[in-house]
């Protein structure tokens, strides 16, 4: 049976190693998703790469004008029939119109047990408070930051001598593993 695939796209700002993870996940027949449009608010972003490499339509669209942005990005996604968003080391705050227009169909991943430790410099701050656990969330992105229904947590044991860098790696190995379990969860009776 062929799969009818999911037209995905994934916002980038930096390095892309999920980006390069839901790709290599959505290349799987199983998988019900393809990846057709990458966008990125910052033009160097080391993950934009992977558009040549994987032949992906690309979007760099700068932030200066919000509004602007997301009339342009919108009309993008309509033209490529996205269906579904996943945000992966976005660092714009997307507006609540624009989220509003995807209602559902936006989801995020997050580098802390959230609903601790929404924002950034998550690692650095969770090894400041001196915390036993750490991990990573999948949620759906609603109009407050980080602050959506979860999806799916996984959840690692901060080691003693633990420091941010090592953390940040340790969750991010997870983070590649967490992110196509929740899209396969929500993409399961679609
Ligand atoms: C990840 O830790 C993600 O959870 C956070 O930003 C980082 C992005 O890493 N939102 P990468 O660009 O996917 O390598």
């Amino acid at each position: 049976m062929v799969i009818k695939k999911i037209n995905t796209a994934v916002f980038i700002s930096g390095t892309g190693s999920n980006l390069l993870n839901l790709i290599k996940f959505s290349l799987k027949k199983k998988s019900k998703i393809k990846i057709s449009l990458i966008v990125s608010n910052n033009p160097k972003a080391k993950g934009l790469d992977y558009s040549r490499k994987y032949k992906i339509k690309k979007e760099i669209i700068k932030f200066n004008n919000k509004k602007k942005a997301e009339k342009k990005i919108l009309l993008n996604l309509k033209k490529n029939k996205i269906k579904l968003i996943c945000l992966a080391g976005f660092l714009k705050i997307l507006s609540k119109d624009f989220i509003k227009s995807f209602e559902g169909m936006i989801i995020n991943i997050h580098p802390s047990l959230l609903p601790k430790y929404k924002g950034l410099n998550t690692h650095q701050r969770v090894i400041e408070n001196k915390e036993k656990y750490s991990g990573c969330t999948v949620h759906f992105v609603n109009s407050k930051l980080d602050a959506g229904k979860i999806i799916l947590q996984k959840k690692i044991k901060i080691l003693k001598n633990e420091t941010s860098v090592s953390l940040a790696k340790k969750v991010l190995k997870q983070e590649h593993r967490l992110y196509p379990k929740a899209i396969i969860k929500i993409t399961s009776n679609l």
